[in-house]
């Protein structure tokens, strides 16, 4: 497993660049909560899952590196440090899960100590990391049987290990289904701009031996008419409760062409991914990046300063969704996440306790 991120007893948080990778391995050390707000902004730290993760030990770093006696500026600093990763980014789900789950903490301990408060907010990061762990070996044995016995799967941007505290969610799915010892042949897409899938799938699926192309992104409807996919899976940022997915850009072209050439396309997401209260895909913020990030490839200018939009995700419409893999089951059209809020809350439960 690649280790992207640790929290030491040093109280210092330990992550893997991403922006340099697959050319430099660089590791970043730091006992500054606004280094990690900064490499979350800039996706030195990426992916749903792992953000979330990295936000919630940011938060404990935020804690410890406080010196107060006074526990209404403990308060105050404690709402600032969370409030600055909700600024971060606005579109993955699990990025507001965990600093829900670490305010929460802190509200139902604020009387204690400020040890204790710490000690309990480091109690529930580590539970949202061992969980999501635990929530990827899931989805990829609930997913691997979609998979056929020899398949060739296409994916976009990077939602495996780098992604998430475990082994992916998409790209999970994958390796289970390799272990099973099924034959999967993997056509990962470029993701213009900032070549997600070009730089850290190609990575990672190398380093867990899954043959693979990297294409280019304009290639893959030609590949599914040559009938050289099988299934596309993508991971997703934020799900709405009628199954609409958000996932990186170029997300929806995919689908549409996958429902054009009758190919199935699924989206693989723990429960910490789907916005159980919103109805609508449309209600979901669309991140919009800095037009640099188009205008220059690796800081070397590719064009003036002409206009841009670069939003990073898109929406895919629940109708173009043949399935939603989640750690708990496959689910199918039509889907009802509203309607099973309670139930996904109880299962995290049940993981929470398989883990102690
Ligand atoms: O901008 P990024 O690199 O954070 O975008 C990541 C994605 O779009 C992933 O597909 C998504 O977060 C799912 S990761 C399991």
């Amino acid at each position: 497993m690649i280790d992207k991120l640790e929290y030491t007893n040093k109280h210092e948080l330990i992550f893997l660049d991403q922006t340099l990778l697959p050319l430099k391995e660089k590791y970043v050390k730091t006992k500054n909560y606004k280094d990690v707000v900064d490499a979350i902004v800039e996706l030195k730290l990426r992916g749903a899952p792992l953000i979330g993760i990295a936000a919630a030990y940011g938060i404990v770093l935020g804690v410890h590196h406080y010196r107060t006696e006074n526990r209404k500026n403990f308060e105050i600093h404690f709402h600032k440090v969370a409030e600055s990763f909700r600024n971060s980014r606005p579109t993955a789900r699990n990025l507001f899960y965990a600093i829900e789950r670490m305010s929460r903490v802190y509200d139902e301990n604020s009387g204690k100590d400020f040890i204790e408060i710490e000690d309990q907010l480091l109690r529930e990061a580590d539970a949202i990391f061992d969980e999501d762990v635990e929530m990827c070996n899931r989805i990829g044995v609930n997913g691997a049987d979609l998979i056929g016995e020899k398949a060739s799967v296409l994916t976009h941007c990077n939602a495996g290990e780098l992604a998430t505290g475990g082994i992916g969610t998409a790209l999970g799915i994958i390796y289970t289904a390799s272990k099973q010892g099924k034959d999967v042949f993997v056509y990962s897409c470029e993701t213009r701009p900032l070549m997600q899938g070009a730089r850290l799938t190609t990575y990672e699926l190398e380093k867990n031996g899954i043959e693979f192309d990297l294409v280019i992104d304009s290639m893959a409807a030609n590949l599914m008419k040559e009938q050289q996919i099988d299934c596309v899976i993508i991971g997703a940022d934020r799900i709405a409760s009628n199954g609409d997915v958000v996932n990186k850009v170029g997300s929806y072209s995919l689908a549409v062409n996958c429902a054009f050439h009758k190919i199935p396309f699924y989206v693989a997401a723990p429960g910490s991914t789907i916005d159980f209260d919103i109805t609508s895909g449309d209600l979901i913020e669309i991140e919009e990046r800095d037009a640099d990030e188009i205008r220059e490839i690796r800081g070397e200018k590719i064009t003036g300063s002409v206009p841009v939009m670069n939003p990073a995700f898109d929406l895919v419409p629940a109708s173009l969704i043949t399935a939603i893999v989640t750690e708990y089951k496959v689910h199918y059209p039509p889907y009802n996440f509203g309607g099973v809020k309670q139930m996904f809350q109880s299962y995290i439960q049940t993981i929470r306790k398989d883990e102690e």
